[in-house]
């Protein structure tokens, strides 16, 4: 056996780090075929006012791993992430660990996005979650079940509504519930959005579901543009219905037709079982699985 490389942690901010830190996640990207961080993360590393905490792993003065940890929107549970280029992953959670302890943290989410990594000593496992993909377009017919009507989304108009459907839809969900109307004007803010790709359904007046697209800055294999289920939601009221396959088909169109995607992918967690038949009988297949493990603060 090797002698471990040695290897120094100290809190980082993103920012000091600049291009040291893109380099790291380019490689950790291009070596396990995933992100290390998500959309989340990736959002509140860029915000130096957001509150979260980086720890930077070096050797020989060199950037060999970074993790990142933010407040969930319920400000209790952290999220955190690592990109870990030292093959000490372990050893380098453990510092952070401590680390988010001294912070007086009391539970962390880690979501780890490598294929076949050995599970973290300090965390226990709590829930997978699937990346799925499909080829576009999939067959089917778009059309709204009877009396419903398909629109797209005025965001000042209809942002309420909206809030209102994907609170009841993910009631008690750890990032996806409770969603504040900061958080949805977060999103709605984020370069990629589009409030054409936000489909919504109607009964009458009232909002019932919606599907919110996203298109990728990196396209799909084929060349084509790469879509994103972001968030498809259908008011818990109106299930069963056929809306959630009607409106998920809405949106895909979409993405084909006016957005020139040739792919589409979607994170569902395993568990989700209702999620998960639709989207395999709409055709998508999973392609990465992501784990998630938790860890309640020492002493
Ligand atoms: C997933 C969701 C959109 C389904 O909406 P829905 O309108 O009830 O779905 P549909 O009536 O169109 O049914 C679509 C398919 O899913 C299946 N399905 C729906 N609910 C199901 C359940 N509880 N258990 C098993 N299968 C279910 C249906 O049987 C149907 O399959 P079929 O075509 O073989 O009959 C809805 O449950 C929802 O909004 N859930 C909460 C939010 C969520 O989890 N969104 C997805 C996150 S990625």
């Amino acid at each position: 056996m090797y002698p471990r490389a040695p290897m120094e942690v100290s809190p980082a901010s993103p920012g000091e780090l600049g291009v040291q830190l893109a380099n790291l996640i380019a490689t950790v990207t291009e070596k396990q075929g995933a992100p290390p961080f998500g959309e989340v993360l990736r959002a509140a590393m860029s915000d130096p006012d957001g509150g979260g905490l980086g720890y930077a792993a070096r050797s020989h003065g060199r950037l060999v791993s970074y993790a990142f940890a933010a407040p969930n929107p319920d400000g209790r549970v952290w999220t955190l992430e690592v990109a870990d280029g030292s093959g000490q992953q372990d050893r380098f959670l453990n510092d952070v660990a401590r680390g988010l302890d001294a912070a007086g943290i009391e539970e962390t989410v880690l979501w780890l996005h490598a294929p076949d990594i050995e599970p973290p000593a300090l965390f226990t496992h709590e829930r997978d979650l699937y990346r799925m993909a499909v080829r576009l377009p999939v067959p089917g017919t778009v059309r709204p079940p009877a009396g419903v009507r398909f629109a797209g989304f005025d965001v000042r108009r209809d942002a309420r509504a909206l809030i209102e459907v994907n609170n009841r839809a993910f009631d008690g969900h750890p990032e996806q519930g409770e969603w504040s109307l900061q958080d949805l004007e977060r999103r709605t803010s984020l370069p990629w959005f589009d409030a054409r790709g936000v489909r919504t359904g109607w009964v009458d007046h009232r909002l019932v579901a919606f599907h919110w697209t996203k298109v990728h800055d990196t396209p799909a294999p084929d060349g084509g543009a790469l879509g994103e289920i972001y968030v498809l939601a259908v008011d818990p009221a109106f299930l069963g219905r056929g809306l959630g396959r009607a409106i998920a088909l809405e949106g895909l169109d979409y993405l084909s037709r006016h957005r020139r995607a040739t792919r589409a992918i979607l994170y569902v967690d395993s568990a989700n079982i209702a999620a998960v038949k639709l989207y395999r009988r709409l055709g998508f297949a999973t392609e990465h699985t992501d784990r998630a493990y938790r860890r309640t603060r020492s002493g």
